[in-house]
């Protein structure tokens, strides 16, 4: 006999923790700079289409497979589809280790960087000169993986805790302060003086910069940013009881995810602008142009904490929702204590994320085929093994097991949900081209 499973004690906690997982450095750190390089509020509307068809499909996917069999995603594609099926679950909890590997390499970054604002150590506005400080610091061999081991434990230690007690408890606390901080930085950045042709560059489409490229990142940055693919919401689906509105949830829960990576982008864009700074920098936007940015305004340093204990916020909870698979794997199916499981798994994260560091100083010259060891990691988990999960998990809700994910998404006929053909088909056709194309664009680009 199992023990009896933990669930959220409310509604507002599963919303929040899912929220949170949802809500990380895709949003706040890729999903601006995403928008810079892809001509602006083009780029936005193709992603809220992606986001409104195949997103909510599969997170709805995921969250009724995790309600139902109220197990980690091994378990809940074994009890359904017995063990082969079992092995599509298997690759999300790997999934899992690589994508926190160098997670929390870059949430270390973050970490870094509250120190660096709160205490002065970037008083200029000189790109070049925040550039050479950022290539620095990220190329040492110790600090960025003193403060990736400092962000592992925060995130082992919330885990450590538990569903209710650990994760809900932390996510009840750190949203509402990560969407205060939010609005406070979007307020300035918006008001700041120049920052119009920021606004006119997301608000007026330019469709003339939109390419096939364009609308694949764009799904691919869908995807990332709901968690969608190995498993998380599996596995927070498993700790609700069985009469949620799995459907009213999930549109809150995305909501909130898209309402924060275009609040994002407002906060980003706008000052970029104003400033005079280039758009397009790439990931270096949030560490270069950035810093920059509060350089030049009043009360720079205490507006750049706060953005990067933003930052920080939204990693951390992330980071917490792609440890918890792992561990909900070991304690479900191996019988493993909670406590031994995360440390085990936190250390084995630790260990991968030494090379992923390193990618950036040490060894960043030794590369495989161009890519460094990061580089790998990120693309492997998210343009192979992210995609490949989705397309696992569609094809067995749409194909093998559409007549009972109909029945317990409605509660068994008790919601009315009209569009329910429609899911099925976008999980068993839509979702699946959307991700071949996806994939097949990541592996035939250099
Ligand atoms: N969605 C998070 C972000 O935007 C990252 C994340 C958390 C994630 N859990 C995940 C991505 C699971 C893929 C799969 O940063």
């Amino acid at each position: 006999m199992l023990a009896a499973r933990e669930h959220w004690g409310s509604r507002f906690g599963f919303i929040m923790a899912t929220a949170g997982s949802a809500i990380g450095l895709g949003n706040i750190w890729r999903f601006p700079y995403m928008a810079g390089e892809n001509g602006g509020s083009a780029f936005i509307l193709i992603y809220l289409a992606v986001v409104v068809t195949f997103g909510i499909s599969l997170v709805m996917a995921e969250m009724v497979l995790g309600r139902v069999t109220q197990r980690n995603p091994v378990g809940a594609f074994r009890a359904l589809g017995g063990r082969g099926w079992a092995l599509a679950g298997g690759l999300g909890v790997l999934t899992g280790f690589v994508i926190l590997s160098f997670y929390v390499v870059v949430a270390g970054w973050t970490l870094a960087y509250i120190v660096f604002m709160a205490g002065n150590q970037l008083p200029t506005a000189d790109p070049a000169v925040l550039g050479r400080h950022f290539s620095g610091f990220v190329g040492r061999t110790f600090s960025p993986l003193f403060a990736a081991t400092i962000f592992m434990g925060l995130t082992a230690w919330i885990v450590a805790g538990g569903v209710g007690k650990g994760i809900e408890r932390a996510s009840k606390v750190l949203m509402p302060l990560l969407f205060v901080l939010l609005l406070v930085l979007v307020a300035r950045s918006v008001t700041l003086p120049g920052a119009d042709p920021g606004l006119a560059f997301l608000l007026t489409p330019d469709f003339s910069r939109v390419t096939i490229d364009t609308i694949i990142s764009a799904t691919a940055q869908a995807f990332f940013s709901l968690s969608i693919g190995m498993g998380v919401m599996i596995t927070y689906g498993s700790y609700l009881p069985r009469n949620v509105n799995i459907p009213r949830s999930t549109l809150i829960i995305v909501l909130l995810d898209v309402g924060v990576a275009v609040l994002a982008a407002l906060m980003v864009l706008p000052a970029v602008f104003a400033v005079g700074l280039d758009p397009s920098a790439g990931p270096g936007l949030t560490f270069i142009t950035l810093p920059a940015v509060f350089a030049s305004m009043p009360f720079g340093n205490l507006f750049g904490t706060l953005f990067f204990a933003l930052l920080a916020i939204a990693a951390l909870t992330s980071a917490v929702s792609i440890l918890e698979p792992m561990i909900a794997w070991a304690v479900d199916e191996h019988g493993i204590g909670r406590g031994a499981a995360t440390l085990a798994a936190s250390l084995v994260c630790l260990l991968l994320a030494i090379p992923a560091s390193l990618s950036f100083g040490p060894l960043s010259d030794t590369t495989l085929a161009g890519k460094t060891f990061f580089d790998w990691m990120d693309f492997l988990a998210n343009n192979v093994m992210l995609p490949l999960g989705g397309l696992l998990v569609a094809s067995f809700v749409g194909w093998r097991w559409a007549k009972p994910a109909c029945t317990h998404l409605t509660n068994d006929g008790t919601l009315r949900l009209p569009w329910l053909t429609a899911w099925i088909w976008l999980l068993r056709v839509g979702a699946p081209v959307a991700i071949v194309a996806l994939v097949w664009q990541a592996v035939s680009t250099p």
